[in-house]
């Protein structure tokens, strides 16, 4: 068996990963650490918490000491997805930020190294790079590292850490980087799930300033399978872009959701601009496709359909994290269970800072 140990996978990405682990690798077991901030949801995992190859720790990554005995044996892999990942937020307090993604990064490669784990993968984003002008070329994997918003400046903190003990303790790291992320139980804060579920609700959809802003969408499987494919195949010390060729601006997927969900324009509201506001994102992932014979497999117009259609067959779910009922699940689920019979989870700590 392989040991995989992914933080964060309560959240949108790890938990679309930790899923696409378990279905396609029989020989993995997978520790999901988590914190469960406002952002992490157990109940994006509820369909495989009975998979004996599957178990759950509540804990923060900043603090190992507290969870490591729950973790027991130590992993093969790391994959470290956890962070505050809202860039409005950042904007808000960059506090969190700095704590979870920079201090936190650097407790869990403290802990790869004192627990000898071989690999150690860390989950970034496209964001370190800055911003494009409309004729500039893709960010590839040397581009200057420039981030603009405290989230993305948190993320430029950690991989430069994760490069900096490799280097120093020779520890066996890689880093991706991924242009924005959409698919099933992303958040209800982010773009495209906002405007799904606003829209379904006949709400008003908040576009910033002209929303002519250009991200590259990639589906959260691609992005998933990318992961993988590095963390099994990947060169120690490389980083690796993912993309999908997928740039398009916020009005166009604004416009793409109406359509699809057959809502009028007329519930567009454009609010004032981000502060500091990236205006175009697009990766180039030459390397990845050459290197570990990866590409992105899901076309925006299939995968934009199938994620409206998912929201759609999912409302409860939705409507549950935006009532903010979710918080209940781990306390009905996990918590109530562990003081009788020591059900998945079981060693967790309280964890909240
Ligand atoms: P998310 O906000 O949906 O999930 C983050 C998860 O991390 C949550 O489950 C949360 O509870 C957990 N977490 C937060 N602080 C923690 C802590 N201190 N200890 C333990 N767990 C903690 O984020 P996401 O969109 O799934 O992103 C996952 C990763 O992928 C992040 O590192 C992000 O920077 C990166 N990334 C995201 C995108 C995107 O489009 N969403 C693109 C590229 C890279
Ligand atoms: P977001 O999903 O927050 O991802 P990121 O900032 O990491 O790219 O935002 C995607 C784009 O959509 C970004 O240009 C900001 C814009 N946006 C809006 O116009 N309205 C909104 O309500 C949100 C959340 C984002």
């Amino acid at each position: 068996m392989t040991r995989w140990l992914v933080t964060g996978g309560a959240g949108f990405i790890g938990a679309n990963f930790v899923r696409l682990l378990l279905r396609e690798r029989q020989d993995a077991e997978v520790v999901n650490v988590d914190l469960l901030t406002y952002a992490g949801n157990l109940e994006n995992l509820s369909d495989v918490e009975g998979d004996p190859r599957y178990a759950f720790v509540r804990g923060d990554v900043i603090d190992p000491a507290a969870w490591s005995d729950a973790v027991g044996r130590a992993p093969d892999v790391i994959v470290h997805f956890a962070a505050e990942s809202h860039v409005d937020r950042s904007i808000d307090d960059a506090h969190p930020f700095l704590c979870t993604n920079v201090l936190g990064t650097q407790s869990m490669l403290d802990w790869t190294r004192k627990k000898g784990v071989p690999t150690f993968v860390q989950v970034g984003t496209d964001e370190v790079y800055g911003t494009l002008g409309p004729d500039d070329a893709k960010f590839v994997e040397n581009s200057p590292i420039r981030p603009n918003s405290p989230y993305a400046a948190s993320k430029a903190s950690a991989d430069l850490l994760v490069r900096a003990a490799a280097e120093t303790h020779g520890l066996r790291t890689i880093i991706t980087r991924c242009s924005n992320n959409y698919g099933p139980y992303q958040f209800p804060e982010k773009l495209l799930p906002l405007m799904i579920t606003n829209a379904m609700e006949d709400r008003p959809l908040p576009v910033y300033g002209d929303g002519l802003q250009v991200r590259d969408w990639i589906h959260v499987e691609d992005h998933c399978r990318g992961v993988l494919a590095a963390a099994e195949n990947g060169t120690a010390g490389e980083v690796y872009n993912f993309g999908a060729d997928g740039e398009q601006t916020n009005m166009s997927m604004v416009h793409r959701v109406l359509d699809l969900l057959g809502k009028p324009r007329s519930l567009i509201r454009h609010v004032e601009d981000r502060k500091g506001h990236d205006r175009r994102y697009a990766m180039g992932f030459a390397y990845a496709r050459e290197a570990l014979g990866w590409e992105p497999q899901v076309g925006l117009h299939e995968g934009l359909s199938a994620t409206v259609a998912w929201y759609r067959a999912h409302e409860e779910w939705w409507r549950r994290v935006k009532s903010g009922a979710y918080r209940d699940y781990y306390d009905l689920m996990y918590a109530a269970r562990l003081a009788g019979d020591g059900a998945p989870g079981d060693g967790e700590h309280s964890g909240a800072r």
